[in-house]
């Protein structure tokens, strides 16, 4: 549910084992694009320097910045769950309108499309709300509950806000975060999670929670902190 680079040392490597297993099992992988999918982002916060340092070029991080734009921005497991990087806009209510956008470009600074991958559930809000983020909404059990019914789903299921336990549930489990990066940043401490889901509408689901590797398997780089831009 996107989000592959910028948060560690090894972003290219990440993104290409993930992309490898995308040619391997075409049918069994989908990539969803997150907000640090996109041109600008990685230029802040560290995917662009560490392609320049890997490669001696920015070719590799132009590269790989056109096949951002060709990831779909949201999924559906099984007619129930809709899967999504940040969350709901206000603009697309139905899963129609999402199928509508253009969306192989670099992610606008505002509109529908920048809404799916930077907005943030709320319980706190009742409807919709501005976002401190200065881009997407914030949205609450309403929008959401409401989306779920109109579509025929029973779960939004995103990531893109760390969560200390690894997996919250919202709005009467009507939206969750899967939060899938262990000790974040080398130093967050948090564990981690991935959602099983049944393969038939309402059939079970199973959060699996684990835990960051030792560091001691995990190269010299694990050792050392990264800049604080990385939280
Ligand atoms: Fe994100």
């Amino acid at each position: 549910m996107g989000d592959y680079v910028d948060r560690g040392y090894h972003s290219i490597e990440t993104l290409l084992l993930l992309l490898l297993l995308k040619a391997r099992y075409p049918d069994r992988i989908t990539l969803l694009r997150g907000n640090h999918e996109s041109r600008q982002i990685t230029q802040v916060y560290g995917f662009y320097d560490e392609c320049y340092r890997k490669y001696g070029t920015a070719n590799v991080w132009r590269l790989c910045t056109e096949l951002f734009d060709y990831m779909p921005l949201s999924a559906i497991v099984d007619e129930d769950v809709f899967c999504v990087h940040g969350g709901l806009s206000p603009q697309l209510m139905q899963v129609e309108e999402i199928k509508m956008l253009d969306r192989k470009q670099e992610v606008p600074h505002e509109g529908p499309m920048s809404d799916l991958l930077w907005s943030d559930p709320d319980a706190d809000v009742d409807g919709w709300a501005n976002s401190q983020r200065g881009a997407g909404f914030v949205f609450g059990a309403a929008p959401s509950k409401q989306f779920n019914a109109l579509n025929g789903l029973t779960l939004i299921a995103r990531a893109h806000q760390l969560v200390m336990e690894g997996y919250k549930s919202m709005f009467d489990d009507n939206c969750c975060t899967v939060w899938s990066a262990p000790n974040y940043c080398y130093r967050c401490g948090n564990v981690a999670s991935i959602l099983e889901v049944g393969d038939a509408p309402g059939m079970s689901r199973n959060v699996v929670l684990f835990g960051a590797a030792p560091v001691e398997s995990r190269g010299h780089l694990a050792k050392h902190p990264p800049p604080e831009y990385f939280l």
